[in-house]
């Protein structure tokens, strides 16, 4: 079962240079090799609250907690799988001197932070809702909101990168890198609203489960 988008996908124009035009060989390792090297996660800094990049003052934006569990593909939850998140601030800005995005920077916004699965596999971080970004793929082009992930194992040999966005957005349907993902699993990547038994004041809970391969 094909999930992933293709290397090649037309309507991506950055990736028609760099997608492999040959066969990709397939490595395969044995169980010695897999287990016997991993990240000590031992004294592992955690920076799951994007909030505070400077303390004590707030980022613009609507506050969101986002939440989930990593399992592997027969649904057991996976721990100490290292989540790297980044995202653009409140104005469709990242704070990288490559993003031309004529939009101010946050100076209370770094948008990256890192954290662990716990041992079911859950995680959780605090942030606030990224903008959406014009960017040059085509006339018009902007990308939806959306949260980048990178999730590795702490063996090295398991490693997804991804991307979560959220309900309702009308700029999904026009996003080429959201349209390259098979259609009957893009519903995958987009965020559930779930504040219901969220007891924080003054955010907003999204739920983002994710497979790892
Ligand atoms: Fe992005």
């Amino acid at each position: 079962m094909r999930t992933n988008p293709p290397h090649y996908y037309k309507n991506y124009k950055s990736n028609l240079s760099r997608s492999p035009k040959k066969t990709i060989p397939v490595i395969k390792y044995n169980k010695e090799e897999i287990s016997e090297q991993r990240i000590n996660v031992k004294n592992f800094k955690h920076k799951n609250n994007l909030l505070e990049f400077r303390k004590k003052k707030h980022p613009i934006g609507q506050k969101i907690i986002v939440y989930g569990q990593v399992t592997n593909l027969k649904g057991e939850g996976l721990k100490n799988i290292i989540i790297e998140i980044w995202q653009a601030n409140a104005s469709g800005k990242y704070r990288d001197i490559n993003d031309k995005h004529d939009a101010p920077l946050d100076p209370y916004f770094q948008g990256y932070g890192i954290t662990l699965t716990d041992r079911n596999g859950n995680y959780k971080f605090f942030t606030i809702m990224p903008g959406a970004y014009p960017w040059q793929n085509h006339k018009s082009a902007w990308r939806p909101k959306h949260i980048h992930f990178s999730l590795l194992d702490t063996n090295f040999f398991s490693r997804l990168c991804t991307q979560m966005y959220f309900p309702d957005d009308i700029l999904l349907k026009n996003d080429p890198i959201f349209m390259a993902v098979p259609s009957k699993f893009r519903n995958k990547l987009i965020a559930k609203y779930n504040n219901e038994h969220n007891n924080t004041p003054n955010f907003i809970t999204y739920n983002f489960d994710i497979t790892m391969p």
